[in-house]
């Protein structure tokens, strides 16, 4: 299976590196399309390690192939997922903004679109992340919903990545059909 992994600026990234791996150690292709901000948590090189391929961040880096990125990588996955997503990126997602490679590769993707949401309780709760989930499924995305338990910004509530494992569970529904 080939998996577009997109990345955002949350404290979860640290815990898709091991979704990395899990897809790796499966025989799967990965690419990784990170926020500029994605990197500020995790660094391009240990994306880039772990996933084997080269980091994609831009559609107007230089580049062999004449393509626009955007669109050689909706038509090279079979499934996009967006783990950590953040409130931020959602918010994009949902009115139709493509403002950067992950924002613009969502625009032209066709394929089945997995998503991850991350964040603090109350960004969880906020009336308009709530609206944005609600149009992202209503427009037919898959959304892993936010577990509870203790978050990184301190809090206890709802807001918390699915562990890893659960993540590539999901995953592999997608690669039987
Ligand atoms: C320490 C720290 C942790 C953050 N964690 C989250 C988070 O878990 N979820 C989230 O939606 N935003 C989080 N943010 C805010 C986002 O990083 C911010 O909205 C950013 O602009 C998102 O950019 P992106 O969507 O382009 O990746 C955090 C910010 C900081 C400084």
């Amino acid at each position: 299976m080939k998996v577009l992994l997109g990345v955002t600026g949350a404290i979860a990234c640290y815990k898709v590196c091991s979704l990395v791996r899990l897809m790796i150690n499966a025989g799967w292709e990965v690419r990784v399309v990170a926020t500029d901000r994605a990197l500020d948590f995790v660094g391009e090189i240990t994306w880039r390690t772990l996933s084997q391929n080269k980091v994609e961040r831009s559609a107007f880096d230089e580049q062999d192939d004449w393509h626009p990125r955007h669109i050689a990588l909706a038509d090279w996955c079979d499934v996009f997922v967006i783990a950590p997503l953040s409130a931020n990126t959602m918010a994009k997602l949902a009115h139709g903004l493509g403002d950067n490679l992950l924002t613009q590769t969502a625009l032209a993707c066709t394929k089945p679109l997995l998503l991850a949401p991350a964040m603090n309780t109350h960004m969880w709760q906020h009336p308009a992340t709530q609206a944005n989930a609600a149009t992202l499924l209503e427009r037919g995305a898959t959304l892993l919903e936010p577990t509870e338990g203790d978050l990184a910004c301190g809090v206890t509530g709802t807001g918390r990545l699915p562990e890893p494992e659960v993540l590539f569970a999901q995953l592999q529904r997608f690669s039987v059909r």
